[in-house]
């Protein structure tokens, strides 16, 4: 019997998603306390080393990450780890602090098991998300920072937005995504065309190398997030551009703005998540896995919403996975159960293996 399912889901459905949403944050926040983290985990972690994913020089006690968009603000990391998340990433992050978009922005798609958002991106900007960062960070609890550019700069200056996220973050972060698929931040996505995103990715790889060789640290990998409306060659274009400027690796997908009418939600409101994403993100997944045979890592996220479908995922070629509304759907023991289901299948022993070997 699922508790969750039964009793916290349809009382916190009665309630508007983004108030729904912040009760979660701040039950995550209590998860993470310190006395309370220690009870929490014992029910929800699990600690195993066949659990462990070596990837772009990390080490990540277990693939089921946090998704980007969840803990825009890195107040909740800390709870998120004690049920069970291998890491989290944090944002998307704006140099400034933004409000995000006016009016409903966050809506529930129940029969589709989806979400639609039109947020654009409100956080309180690189330097309070820094700060906060520094309250609970602890040795070994990998974090990434999905980075963005504010609303108000000019397409033609975003680099500019990046660059000043690298160099508040750098060493706060273990790594970064690059966010250039919200389709909630006007113009965003054209910076997954050729030209654009190779600029982009050569300026940024070469800012992190200078970071690391004047902070004395290793180098942060740089991974780009990826809109699932892309064509094959537009995934080719971005596939090439990875290789050719040294990004680490692939986060697919973003949320999906096509079809949206397929699964209840409104066109011109945002992207959808959830379960309609589920087997686009696999298609890209595998496609990328194929064609790029370990070259990249290769994060997971779209739909995922059982051990069966993170399964799926990594059989895909994913390396590491992402959830969001899945953790809306199904409650806050999913990570828990995703990584006992691993364990037990033993077939996650095998992805593990191949995952170490691209560390
Ligand atoms: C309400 C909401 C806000 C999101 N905000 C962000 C964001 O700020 N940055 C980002 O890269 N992705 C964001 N995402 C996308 C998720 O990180 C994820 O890629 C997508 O939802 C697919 O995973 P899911 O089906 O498990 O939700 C957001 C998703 C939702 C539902």
């Amino acid at each position: 019997m699922n508790l969750y399912k039964l009793l916290c889901r349809p009382l916190l459905f009665l309630l508007s998603p983004e108030s729904s949403h912040h009760l979660a944050i701040t039950a995550l926040k209590f998860a993470g306390l310190p006395l309370i983290s220690t009870f929490v985990s014992s029910a929800y972690r699990r600690k195993s080393d066949a659990l462990q994913v070596k990837t772009m020089g990390l080490n990540f006690s277990n693939p089921v990450g946090l998704a980007a968009g969840f803990d825009k603000n890195a107040v909740a990391a800390a709870g998120a780890e004690s049920i069970g998340f291998g890491y989290v990433e944090i944002g998307t992050v704006t140099p400034l602090p933004q409000p995000g978009n006016s009016g409903k922005r966050l809506f529930r798609l129940k029969p589709s098991m989806a979400l639609q958002n039109r947020l654009g991106f409100p956080n309180v900007g690189m330097k309070a998300v820094k700060q906060n960062i520094r309250r609970f960070r602890r040795n070994g609890y990998l974090i990434g920072i999905s980075i963005g550019k504010g609303v108000s700069t000019p397409l033609d200056k975003s680099t500019d937005d990046y660059i000043a996220c690298l160099d508040e973050l750098y060493v706060d972060a273990d790594y970064f995504a690059v966010n250039v698929s919200s389709p909630n931040t006007s113009g965003l996505r054209d910076l997954q065309h050729k030209a654009y995103l190779l600029s982009l990715c050569k300026t940024l790889i070469a800012r992190s190398q200078e970071l690391a060789q004047s902070h004395s640290i290793a180098a942060r990998p740089l991974l780009i997030k990826i809109s699932p409306d892309l064509s094959n060659s537009e995934m080719d274009d971005v596939l090439e551009v990875a290789i050719s400027t040294g990004i680490a690796g692939i986060i697919a997908t973003n949320t999906t703005t096509s079809n949206v009418e397929t699964f209840g939600a409104v066109p011109g409101m945002g992207g959808v998540s959830g379960r309609p994403l589920s087997k686009r993100s696999t298609d890209l997944v595998r496609y990328i896995s194929q064609k790029m045979s370990k070259r990249l890592t290769i994060i997971a996220a779209g739909g995922i919403f059982t051990p069966d479908d993170a399964l799926e995922k990594l059989e895909a070629g994913a390396d590491l996975l992402q959830i969001y509304t899945g953790l809306v759907y199904e409650g806050p023991s999913l990570a828990s159960k995703i990584n006992r289901e691993l364990l037990k299948s033993g077939r996650f022993a095998t992805s593990s293996k191949l995952a170490a070997k691209s560390g």
